[in-house]
């Protein structure tokens, strides 16, 4: 009986996981054009207003050598902010409220589906490992919820 309460929960799990990263990666370069006016992504990328976003997702928040970013942000980092899709999520919806103080001068992704096309084109400019693990996690968020 406890295994298959178990066994219930955890194809719960599975069928809902990709629900959290259900992005469309080719609607997201799209989305992305937002975000190019101030970031890069890709090989030759540079810091611009805003920092590069390779290898966003496992980054701590504020981290890329040579950008100036603001108190705020390398706080949020100092206090273990580290960028996954719940954190992108959050920031990307209000930037401002999310986290205060810091110097993103953009209004947000006020759409749900932006926020998930855009988060799924960025994982693919970063660490697949960080990405499959960051899944992971989300998976065990949401098995917690089932409970
Ligand atoms: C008007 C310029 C601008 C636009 C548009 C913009 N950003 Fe930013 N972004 C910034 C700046 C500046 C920072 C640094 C903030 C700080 O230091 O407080 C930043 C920071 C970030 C960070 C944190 C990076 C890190 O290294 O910790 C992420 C993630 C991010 N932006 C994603 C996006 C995405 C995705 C979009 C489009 C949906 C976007 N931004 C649109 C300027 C912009």
């Amino acid at each position: 009986m406890i295994k298959q309460i178990f066994a219930t929960v955890a194809a719960i799990a599975a069928l809902s996981a990709p629900a959290l990263a259900a992005g469309d990666a080719k609607k997201g370069e799209r989305v992305f054009k937002k975000c190019q006016a101030c970031h890069q992504v890709g090989e030759d990328a540079q810091n611009r207003v805003g920092p590069i976003l390779n290898d966003i997702i496992g980054r701590q928040a504020g981290t890329v050598e040579g950008f100036k970013y603001s108190d705020a942000m390398i706080e949020a980092g100092e206090e273990g902010m580290v960028w996954n899709d719940e954190h992108l999520h959050g920031y990307l919806e209000k930037p401002r409220d999310y986290i205060p103080g810091n110097k993103m001068s953009f209004a947000g992704l006020r759409k749900e589906e932006d926020r998930d096309d855009v988060v799924a084109f960025l994982e693919q400019y970063s660490d697949p490992d960080a990405v499959a693990a960051d899944h992971e996690d989300d998976a065990e968020g949401e098995s917690e919820t089932e409970e």
